[in-house]
């Protein structure tokens, strides 16, 4: 079917007299996003799968992935599925995400290859929200610039990391932000850093905000001291924390009052537990990792709620989860996804 942007405008028209917003059926939806993704020249994929998108390496097929290129283009993209109804995701390098087994209904906006360049001047960068967390801290720390490396070596983009306002040995990166670059109504629009609320691995952003680059303010400081701390971190997380296997960090927050959830889970001896190919990591008992092409969701889930229900009963603790569960199902995750409809349902019903 070809859906031009004209027919899409009348559809918006006759959507606006309807009381309820629901996502358009399964086949106009195609036809929608490739319209869309042809107008503003995004590359459009269909059917690619959370398992390589996504450090966990498991994870079903999403309908339709959009990778835009430059943070004017990503900002129209999103509106313009806002106006048509259409749901979407964004994904960085799908560091901190476990997406579920079942195929998934909305797009996935890719923001792997908006890069850009870092565009350092005195203290402050400039950067867009696909650019790579390490390569940013080692960048900073070449020029002698101090702040974030101790974040050195997280694996992620600086959009992910923004989001959930990543943070170790000490950097947190919501302490340094001057300004977030924000899609708003199609535009990009610069939000001061301290109008956002910074807190442990997560920020105030909205459910539908699309960070599209930020603008950082580092200190100058002895490039070598610098370096020292960036490898002291680096090294610390090489023998604390497993790596070369697929894993999504820390699985669940630590809780309030200074408890250590990895301690905890250690000490209830868990660690090498296993539900096919997921597995509590033998390093780090707050990592779940998985192997080979057996790894499911599903395992890495179950495992995941089965630590949560040893922690709770032994422990009385409950667990907050920190890396994001996505549903392939959007109906029944009310508005998280951006453009989701009031009551939650769906009118294309099962979808082929
Ligand atoms: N511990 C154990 N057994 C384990 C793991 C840890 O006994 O299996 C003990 C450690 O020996 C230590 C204490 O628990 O005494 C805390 O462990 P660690 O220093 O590894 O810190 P963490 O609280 O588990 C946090 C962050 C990490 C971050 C490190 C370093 C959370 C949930 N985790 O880990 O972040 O890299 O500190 O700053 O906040 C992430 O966000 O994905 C992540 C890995």
């Amino acid at each position: 079917m070809i859906v031009s942007e004209e027919s899409i405008a009348e559809n918006d028209a006759e959507r606006e007299e309807a009381p309820i917003r629901n996502q358009p059926r399964a086949g106009v939806r195609d036809a929608m996003v490739e319209a869309i993704a042809a107008r503003y020249e995004v590359k459009a994929e269909r059917g690619r799968r959370f398992a390589e998108m996504t450090s966990l390496r498991v994870g079903g097929q999403v309908d339709w992935t959009l990778s835009p290129t430059t943070e004017e283009q990503a900002a129209r993209v999103v509106h313009r599925l806002d106006e048509a109804h259409i749901l979407w995701r964004v994904l960085g390098a799908g560091s901190n995400v476990l997406a579920d087994d079942a195929a998934h209904h909305y797009v996935v906006i890719n923001m792997r290859d908006l890069k850009g360049v870092a565009e350092f001047a005195g203290e402050r960068v400039s950067i867009s929200a696909g650019y790579s967390l390490p390569r940013l801290c080692v960048e900073a720390v070449k020029r002698g610039l101090s702040g974030i490396e101790g974040l050195g070596g997280i694996p992620g983009t600086i959009g992910g990391a923004l989001w959930m306002n990543a943070g170790a040995y000490g950097n947190e990166i919501g302490t340094v932000v001057e300004s977030v670059r924000i899609a708003r109504g199609g535009a990009v629009v610069s939000v001061p850093g301290t109008e956002i609320g910074w807190y442990y691995r997560k920020a105030s952003f909205a459910a539908g905000d699309l960070i599209l680059g930020a603008t950082l303010v580092l200190k100058n400081d002895d490039p070598e001291t610098i370096a020292e701390r960036m490898n002291k971190a680096k090294q610390q997380r090489l023998t604390t924390q497993p790596h070369g296997r697929g894993s999504a960090g820390c699985f669940f927050k630590n809780p309030p009052g200074g408890l250590s959830t990895g301690r905890m889970i250690d000490e209830l001896g868990l660690k090498g537990t296993r539900r096919g190919g997921a597995l509590v990591s033998p390093v780090h008992a707050n990592f779940i990792v998985t192997d080979g092409k057996e790894a499911t969701a599903t395992d890495t889930l179950a495992l995941a709620e089965e630590i949560r229900r040893r922690v709770q009963s032994e422990r009385g603790v409950e667990l907050e989860y920190e890396v994001e569960l996505w549903k392939g199902d959007v109906k029944v995750e009310g508005r998280k996804v951006k453009g989701e409809v009031e009551d939650g349902t769906d009118e294309s019903g099962g979808e082929s």
